[in-house]
């Protein structure tokens, strides 16, 4: 199904609202659960497209999982070794998390199983993990470097890996797979990527060295189940930060967001900009960080970003690019080349979006640069499928002159189900 999004200027936005839970800590949730001995409860879970993916893989693994309602659910673990083999490919859909982190733990499994999913979802580089998982012993069959891939589980061994990318995704395939090993698994980030899920697997009992960006596993018989409140999504959250940071009048409060400090980039980015952020009622739950974030219009100026940095915002760009549209100045990102390779070339996809509503935005082969202001003039745009790149340009469209229509916006559901009603709430000044 193709949906076309018509998107009119805001008006100011007011009001205190909660986004959907954290996308990352809900796959987490779901899949450590399913390796504890008993039973998780997991609420503020984030029933999207990407975690609905995984629950469903999970299912055809074997696992029960209740779901009490939306955002409640109930996932009965099977032990570490309880997994089943499924009568088929288990589909990803557009995944990359699901798929990623799902190929780590069935490296290690006693039966062979396909992981597959969406055309976007193949086209998407696997080698970062089927090869550091060879190193571990584990027998994957690729297509090219990308899935389906057909994973034959086997014993694996301990490695010592240094990773090439900042990547959550590949460390968490490792240390998965490291539960599975004859001995401990190392794994050497380049970069501080987020750290969900050695916080999580350290809350269930796993036995993990953190030395800086080096990471140590040594295999144990069983994880504890663990309960938990999901977070607000940082990363959903950062759209309405940037909106309201753009539109003259708003004043919004969004509760109880995850603040990892792996997560929040954006946060000192928008800062540096001269966005006027709070961060209110800090807190730490099951070991996240969590506070309210309450934002004001601001008048924002250009800001350079690289290094370290990039990764704490991986998934940021495409809504930085709209509010660099919008500051005095120059914006420069750079080491950011990862964007590439994400849902889409987030490069290339916001630059043409936001070209053709008129910004001044130019590509580098790692990132790109943007002149401001411009006014963004409303027009016939594109996600190509990338639920981060359809709410970028949503907002855009929220500060554009004239209508804005934006298609194949379906995938929106991806990460935030609701966002735009959540938006016209806000609009209206209505909290919820
Ligand atoms: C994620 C890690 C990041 C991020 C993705 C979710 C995760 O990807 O872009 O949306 O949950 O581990 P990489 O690991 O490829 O950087």
């Amino acid at each position: 199904m193709m949906s076309r999004l018509t998107v009119q200027p805001s008006g100011p936005l007011m009001g205190q609202v909660h986004v959907p839970g954290d996308k990352s800590i809900s796959h987490r949730a779901l899949m450590f659960g399913a390796l504890a001995d008993g039973k998780s409860q997991v609420d503020g879970f984030l029933p999207s497209g990407d975690c609905l993916a995984t629950l469903g893989c999970l299912e055809a693994l074997g696992v029960e999982i209740d779901r009490h309602d939306e955002t409640a659910v109930t996932v009965h673990g099977r032990g570490l070794w309880g997994l089943q083999k499924p009568t088929g490919p288990l589909n990803c859909v557009r995944s990359g998390t699901t798929m990623r982190l799902l190929a780590g733990i069935l490296a290690g499994q006693p039966f062979d199983c396909t992981l597959t999913g969406d055309p976007q979802l193949l086209r998407r580089p696997m080698r970062r993990i089927t090869e550091p998982l060879r190193a571990m012993g584990a027998e994957i069959e690729d297509t090219d470097g990308c899935a389906p891939l057909t994973i034959h589980g086997r014993k694996l061994r301990g490695y010592d890996h240094t990773l090439v990318v900042a990547s959550a995704q590949v460390k968490s395939a490792l240390l998965l797979a490291g539960l599975y090993a004859d001995g401990p698994t190392v794994v050497r980030q380049p970069g501080p990527a987020r750290d969900h899920t050695e916080r999580m697997l350290i809350a269930m009992g796993a036995r993990m060295a953190i030395a800086e960006l080096n990471i140590t596993l040594t295999p144990m018989d069983a994880l504890t189940p663990n309960s938990l409140i999901v977070p607000g999504d940082i990363s959903s959250a950062a759209f309405l930060l940037v909106a309201a940071a753009l539109i003259e009048g708003s004043e919004v409060t969004i509760e109880g967001v995850g603040v990892n400090p792996t997560r929040t980039g954006l946060l000192g980015v928008l800062g540096e900009m001269g966005a006027r952020i709070d961060i209110e009622n800090a807190a730490v739950h099951e070991g996240e960080p969590v506070a309210d974030l309450a934002v004001r219009f601001s008048n924002l100026r250009g800001v350079e970003v690289g290094g370290s940095t990039v990764v704490r915002m991986i998934d940021e760009f495409p809504i930085l690019a709209v509010a660099a549209t919008q500051a005095y100045g120059t914006t420069v990102v750079r080491d950011a080349a990862e964007l590439r390779v994400k849902e889409t070339d987030r490069i290339a996809v916001i630059i043409e979006g936001l070209r053709a509503m008129g910004a001044r935005i130019e590509p580098q082969s790692d990132g790109f640069i943007v002149e401001g202001p411009t006014s963004l003039k409303g027009t016939a745009v594109d996600s190509h499928g990338d639920h981060r790149l359809a709410m970028a340009l949503a907002v855009a469209g929220m500060i554009a002159e004239g209508e804005t229509e934006i298609e194949n916006s379906e995938c929106i559901a991806d990460s935030f189900p609701g966002f735009m009603a959540l938006m016209q709430r806000l609009e209206i000044g209505e909290s919820g």
